[in-house]
């Protein structure tokens, strides 16, 4: 079988690891502190809080930027749950946004709409859905011009660029996650990033039961930490993202090139002026299920990111306004496949992907 994710962990990783077990100091310490450092500077960000997982930091930021019951954050319609579900946890409300066609990213003009319709939002929450950067110039302009905040769910972009500027450092914050199947990973954990000292400060806070020194509580906070263990696994992934990042993107110009012109099949977006880091290689076709099992039965695993928008799961159909619809996300949710791209991919793998997509169609 050929998975659609598969991690890569070398020997450095496990040397890392050992020296975390042998030092006796396993939760959160000095080789957290090292990878919020690397991390920060790699994607241009001033601080960086590391925690457990992607979720707990859009948790931690979505409960420390001060909003109140009845503010709205905008997010799209067709992204994992977990970028809504922070809203909720702050006790906000989601309020969806169409997506673009040919991008699956927030489209800005729906943008746009909603925030002329709705003075209540109060934020717009981006994502680079499969590792594409969004259309920053867009958002940038809008969110100044609506006095909105701008911030990135980036856990799935890694490295991508935005005319040569990484994509998490565009906003007031951002959040990258590092679970197994991310562009990198530390078994599972998260990092927030800000340009804004008192919002990492307020992040680090909630993270850590609210407490600044041992056993002194000044606001309310969780346990959302990263351990030295996951960070020592985070700092030796990081000097592997270029190498993991080109090899994704290798993979899926032959992609490009070997899959072009096969009527009914749509490639995804290349954007001059972005780096796509290809968290996932996604092609669309309305007969998505019958070749998502055509390949199943020839041993390639795929995935359907997502197969149900955000607005129609039943955590959120009654919060949503029943005039709105998102014609895009719902066309995108019955069409979009992605196909195996990971850097552990071999030559062999990829040829027999290539072959057998083009055998379906044939
Ligand atoms: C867009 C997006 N946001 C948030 C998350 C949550 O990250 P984690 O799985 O590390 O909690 C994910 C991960 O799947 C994601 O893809």
């Amino acid at each position: 079988m050929i998975p659609i994710a598969r991690p890569q962990i070398g020997e450095e990783e496990k040397m890392a690891v050992l020296e975390v077990m042998e030092s006796g100091m396993l939760a959160a310490g000095r080789k957290v502190r090292e990878f919020e450092e690397a991390f920060a500077s790699l994607i241009g960000m001033e601080y960086a809080v590391a925690t457990s997982s992607g979720t707990t930091a859009l948790m931690a930021l979505m409960n420390c930027l001060g909003l109140r019951p009845g503010d709205r954050i905008l997010v799209p319609d067709f992204t994992f749950v977990a970028t809504a579900n922070s809203v909720l946890s702050a006790g906000a409300e989601p309020v969806f946004c169409d997506i673009e066609a040919d991008s699956f990213n927030m489209c800005p003009d729906e943008a746009r709409k909603a925030l002329q319709a709705d003075p209540a939002i109060r934020g717009i929450l981006l994502v680079h859905l499969y590792g594409l950067p969004c259309a920053m110039d867009e958002f940038l302009d809008l969110a100044e011009e609506y006095g909105v905040l701008l911030l990135e769910d980036a856990a799935q972009a890694h490295g991508a660029l935005y005319r040569g500027r990484a994509v998490g450092s565009f906003g007031q914050a951002s959040i990258f996650s590092f679970y197994p199947t991310k562009n990198i990973t530390t078994g599972e954990g998260g990092m927030v990033l800000t340009k804004d000292p008192d919002l990492a400060e307020k992040v680090r806070l909630h993270i850590n039961h609210g407490a600044p020194r041992r056993y002194h509580h000044e606001v309310l906070g969780y346990n959302y930490r990263m351990t030295d263990i996951a960070a020592a696994i985070g700092l030796e992934q990081l000097k592997k993202l270029p190498d993991f990042n080109g090899k994704r993107q290798e993979n899926a110009s032959i992609y490009q090139e070997e899959l072009k012109g096969i009527p009914g099949l749509t490639l995804p977006r290349i954007d001059v002026d972005c780096e796509h880091v290809f968290h996932q290689y996604t092609i669309r076709t309305r007969e998505r299920d019958d070749l998502a099992a055509y390949l199943q039965a020839e041993k390639i695993g795929t995935g359907i990111h997502y197969p149900i928008p955000l607005h129609q799961q039943p955590l959120f159909r009654e919060r949503t306004n029943e005039n709105q619809s998102f014609p895009q996300s719902q066309k995108a949710s019955k069409e979009v496949l992605s196909l195996p791209v990971h850097p552990a991919l071999s030559e062999e793998e990829l040829a027999y992907v290539v072959d057998m997509v083009k055998k379906y169609y044939q």
